[in-house]
């Protein structure tokens, strides 16, 4: 694999910066397993995998990677790596097993992570809400009742006094559309909820919840580094000369991206934004104050990039249909409250969760926020997640070589790189995932991993992506893609 001599620089020539943060991601509920050992109950993703037809084959997370036992090896599989990060997040239901008790074991959980990671040389980030509410929390209305507030600026106190000492960087949410739109909405995540005015209002919670956060850690640790982290899409219509079309492919970006972009980097949500919810469902009931809370300056802004769309406002021929993945059999409902657009397939290649290859969605999304919303903030942008599922095959040696991912990888840190380039304030690359893992309503049928786990025997290998990453970061530098395609 390594040529002899020096390979060609990237097209883009400068390389990324020494302190560029280079990292891999993970979520608790994805990985940790331990379901019911260290005092930790029920999240809602737990309920949600015993609802039948909710996630495909019937999977859970009760062992997952078994991480919570198998930490120790992991770290070391990340110090192998080079990574300088490791964004995890902590299990709310673990710290927070029940009403007003804080479990000493849980965090004692994250403590030793924390200290292990540090040993190593590796910076934790945390992300305090990675889509796992405590069941009992759900059961008061969960993210749509606006009682959560106060319940997870709580936690984020208690997390806060057992971590904070050593821990530099903090994100509140991970991909707040996600828990508010597929939670509550289409119902194709936990809690599973159909109800389009509680997606609506879980929604604004979120912000909210994000808005007591980062007050509580600003008052705690005035020089902790606090933001959160948004899955963020590029909308282009699929004739841009069709005005039904552009302004389809607007909504579509508006309602993924802006309607929580605007009000935590401009101080309101969109009028495009709440016509639509209001359309489908209802405007989220905003107090006094509430706007200039979320707004709040942050450090930094996670982006999380997997895929763009093209989008048209009329059906798209059959032959245009955007595939699906194999999908549980528990009927959902539309995310996209308010959206009359259709996703439309191009000629891109696709990765096993049909999701389009396109790395310049990345420089272009990139480019925009610097433009439009990160730059006149201020804020500087972080790639929290990118990365791809492909079907990897584990050859009679052993060996796992994954040369898609590979090449979606170094396109997408090339895309990166491009983007600095053209004047774009980004910070970092975490890789999703570092181990294949509990992918949601796919179960373990989706690999994302640059580390493939065996799970009957949780055998972990690196795969050959996980060795052109490691290359990556320790020269700063993208290979030529046809070194990689080897
Ligand atoms: C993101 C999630 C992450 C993982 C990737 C594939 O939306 O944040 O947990 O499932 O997608």
């Amino acid at each position: 694999m390594t040529p002899a001599t020096e390979p060609p620089r990237s097209a883009t020539g400068a390389g990324l910066p020494a302190d560029f943060v280079w990292g891999a991601a993970t979520a608790a509920f994805q990985i940790e397993g331990a379901a019911r050992e260290g005092g930790r109950t029920d999240s809602i993703w737990d309920t949600f995998c015993r609802v039948p037809g909710a996630v495909r084959d019937g999977d859970t997370g009760d062992v997952a990677c078994d991480h919570y036992h198998r930490w120790r090896q992991d770290v070391a599989l990340m110090a192998d790596l080079g990574l300088a990060a490791y964004r995890f997040s902590v299990s709310w239901a673990r710290v927070v097993p029940a009403p007003g008790v804080v479990n000493a074991e849980g965090l004692a959980f994250y403590s030793d992570l924390v200290d292990g990671l540090l040993a190593r040389g590796i910076e934790p980030w945390i992300t305090l809400y990675h889509w796992d509410m405590p069941q009992w929390l759900e059961d008061r209305g969960g993210w749509a009742d606006r009682g959560v507030v106060a319940e997870f600026e709580a936690y984020t106190r208690a997390v806060h006094a057992a971590l904070g000492d050593r821990v530099r960087h903090w994100l509140t949410l991970n991909e707040p559309w996600c828990s508010a739109f597929l939670g509550y909405a289409a119902g194709e995540h936990a809690p599973g909820r159909q109800d389009p005015q509680a997606a609506v209002d879980a929604a604004h919670h979120l912000l909210l919840s994000h808005a007591a956060a980062t007050r509580a850690l600003r008052e705690l640790d005035p020089d902790a580094m606090v933001g959160l982290t948004l899955n963020l899409t590029l909308a282009d219509p699929a004739d841009p000369q069709d005005p039904a079309d552009v302004q389809a492919a607007a909504l579509h970006q508006a309602l993924v991206n802006d309607a929580f972009l605007h009000p935590v980097l401009h101080g309101g949500y969109p009028p495009e934004v709440l016509d639509a919810w209001a359309s489908a469902a209802g405007v989220p009931h905003v107090a006094d104050g509430d706007l200039a809370a979320i707004s709040a300056p942050i450090d930094v802004l996670g982006v999380n990039y997997y895929h763009g769309a093209l989008v048209s406002a009329a059906e798209p021929a059959p032959d245009r249909v955007l595939p699906r993945p194999p999908a549980p059999p528990r009927p959902t409902g539309n995310p996209m409250l308010g959206s009359q657009g259709h996703v439309v397939r191009r000629d891109l290649p696709r990765t096993t969760m049909e999701w389009e290859v396109q790395p310049d969605g990345l420089r272009r999304l990139l480019v925009h926020l610097q433009a439009e919303h990160t730059g006149p903030a201020g804020v500087p942008v972080v790639i929290t997640e990118n990365g791809a599922a492909y079907d990897d095959v584990v050859a009679a040696d052993g060996t796992v070589h994954d040369p898609e991912r590979t090449a979606y990888l170094l396109a997408h840190v090339r895309a990166v790189q491009e983007a600095r380039a053209q004047g774009a304030d980004v910070r970092g690359y975490f890789v999703w995932s570092l181990l294949d893992n509990f992918e949601w309503a796919h179960g373990y049928a989706q690999r994302f991993g640059i580390v493939h786990v065996d799970y009957p025997t949780q055998t972990r290998t690196p795969k050959s992506s996980a060795r052109a990453f490691a290359d990556v970061i320790r020269t700063g530098h993208v290979r030529d893609t046809s070194s990689v395609q080897a």
